[in-house]
């Protein structure tokens, strides 16, 4: 066991974990941060994607140890009020079927938007590729994705 002090939504959160833990479960586990989804554990699915100093980063495969004071995004922490315009573009085209992947495709999805605000099809595709759907909401996913570039 070791402490770490995290950086999570802006505010510091302090745990004593074993320092192989998976970001993830420390999240949800230890912090009651249910949010972020476990699918594969092995980042194949992109269920469970957090940003990490804004980067789309899956969170099954990375130890606490190793994220040091760099800041940690969940959705919890996308916005306020569930307003940010990913977060409205689903909304308004109603992406979620079963809703499972949804957290991680919005992670991945503003991610991109925070660093390329206005991506074409072929750049919101190899972004998104690798963020599985098994309801297959993946057309629903693009359209909301390039109306959220739009707003
Ligand atoms: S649970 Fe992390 S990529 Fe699938
Ligand atoms: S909405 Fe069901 S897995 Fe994506």
């Amino acid at each position: 066991m070791a402490t770490f002090t995290l950086n999570i939504n802006g505010k510091k959160q302090e745990v004593d974990v074993d320092p192989s833990t998976p970001i993830l479960w420390v999240l949800r586990d230890h912090l009651n941060m249910v949010g972020t989804k476990f699918g594969c554990g092995i980042a194949q699915c992109g269920a469970c994607t957090i940003h990490l100093d804004g980067t789309a980063t899956r969170s099954c495969i990375l130890p606490v140890s190793s994220i040091g004071d760099k800041k940690i995004t969940t959705i919890e922490g996308l916005s306020e009020n569930g307003d940010h315009p990913v977060q409205k573009a689903w909304l308004e085209v109603d992406v979620p079927q079963c809703g499972y992947c949804q957290a991680g495709q919005i992670m991945t999805a503003s991610a991109l938007l925070e660093k390329n605000p206005n991506p074409t099809d072929e750049e919101i595709e190899t972004a998104m590729n690798g963020n599985i759907c098994r309801c297959g909401t993946y057309v629903r996913i693009r359209k909301a994705v390039k109306m959220a570039s739009e707003s």
